[in-house]
């Protein structure tokens, strides 16, 4: 048996739902503590899941001594202020994506971890999972030769929540981009670091936010056309085509079990039955990094999410998109 993880998570709202019912799916690490701003919402949480103790405020689960690990499930706004918070009273952070709203702020976020001596980490719980790694192996190995072109969205149809959502709220770092958009960009991230040249064009709903965002990201020999969108329902493959062969990664492409190769004509599929959603695997490497003593993951590291709001905050620049308490 390893070391068990104990872990506690502030913000009770639906990514903690899911969250959490994959957290019981991994070996050795419990559920210790959770917090919410609201009482009722904490002691409900704690007593579906089984956490030991629950708070009605942040403070108490940022000083529990038997917590070593905060899973920050709040709103985009909040992650900022969450994550140094809990890494100031020296615990160790797991933080839904996105990691903060813009440069500055992840920035501040990894000094106050390397001040802390403390393990932080973004949640893009896609960079983990089977289906993702086998992606990179057959790039690796050249089974699509020289890559040429990435095509990858994400989409849905936010309208259908109201103009009152999240999603639209410029005051809750609303819009496609950071929500959505920020797994597409991952992927061409991921498989081919930071482009040359970035380009962007978006559509604004009434509140300013983007609503529907389209990239075009080149790079010596790859051009990679990404979208993300509030605006309307969308499959939701990904494409990665080569000079020699293609991967398709089947609807929803982020968190899909099935990849499908296609090269000289013929065609092969690898199918993953995933451990539970598929959050299974962010937690199991994170609590790996924290029994190896290690303050961020080789696989998805601080410099690739400094890199990636880089990325972002390129793109607002050109849409013309600042949110208002920046
Ligand atoms: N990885 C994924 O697959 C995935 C999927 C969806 C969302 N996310 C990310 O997860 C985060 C939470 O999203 P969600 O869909 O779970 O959101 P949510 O259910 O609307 O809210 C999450 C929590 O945020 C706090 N909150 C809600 N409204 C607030 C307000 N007006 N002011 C201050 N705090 C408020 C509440 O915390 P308390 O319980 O403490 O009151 C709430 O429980 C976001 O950053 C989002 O980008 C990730």
């Amino acid at each position: 048996m390893s070391r068990v993880i104990k872990w506690g998570i502030l913000g009770l709202g639906k990514i903690a739902h899911k969250f959490v019912n994959d957290l019981q799916l991994v070996a050795d690490c419990e559920l210790e503590a959770v917090a919410s701003s609201s009482a009722s919402r904490a002691a409900d949480f704690a007593d579906q899941y089984g956490a030991d103790r629950f708070y009605s405020n942040y403070e108490d689960l940022y000083t529990d001594p038997k917590v070593e690990i905060i899973y920050i499930a709040s709103l985009n706004q909040d992650h900022f202020a969450h994550a140094l918070a809990a890494m100031q009273n020296k615990k160790a952070v797991l933080c839904e994506k996105p990691l903060a709203i813009n440069h500055n702020q992840v920035v501040e976020l990894i000094r106050c971890a390397k001040t802390h001596n403390t393990f932080l980490m973004e949640g893009l719980w896609t960079r983990f999972n089977p289906t993702f790694e086998q992606l990179e192996q057959w790039i690796v190995q050249g089974e699509i030769g020289t890559m040429r072109y990435l095509n990858a969205t994400f989409s849905f149809n936010g309208l259908e929540y109201g103009v009152d959502s999240r999603l639209f709220n410029p005051y809750k770092g609303g819009g496609s981009l950071l929500d959505i958009g920020i797994y597409p960009l991952f992927l061409a991230y991921q498989l081919l670091g930071m482009p040359n040249s970035l380009q962007a064009s978006a559509i604004k709903f009434a509140t300013g936010v983007d609503v529907q965002t389209a990239l075009i990201l080149t790079y010596d020999k790859v051009q990679a056309l990404l979208y993300s969108s509030f605006s309307h329902h969308e499959d939701m493959r990904a494409t990665i085509c080569g000079e020699a062969g293609e991967i398709y990664l089947d609807s929803r492409w982020h968190e899909t079990g099935k990849i499908n190769l296609v090269k000289e004509g013929k065609g092969f599929s690898e199918e993953f039955e995933f451990l539970g959603k598929g959050y299974s695997y962010e937690i199991l490497e994170v609590n790996q990094c924290l029994r190896e003593g290690k303050l961020e993951s080789s696989k998805w590291s601080l410099q690739n999410s400094l890199d990636l709001i880089n990325l972002m905050d390129q793109v607002r620049e050109q849409i013309g998109m600042k949110f208002p308490m920046e």
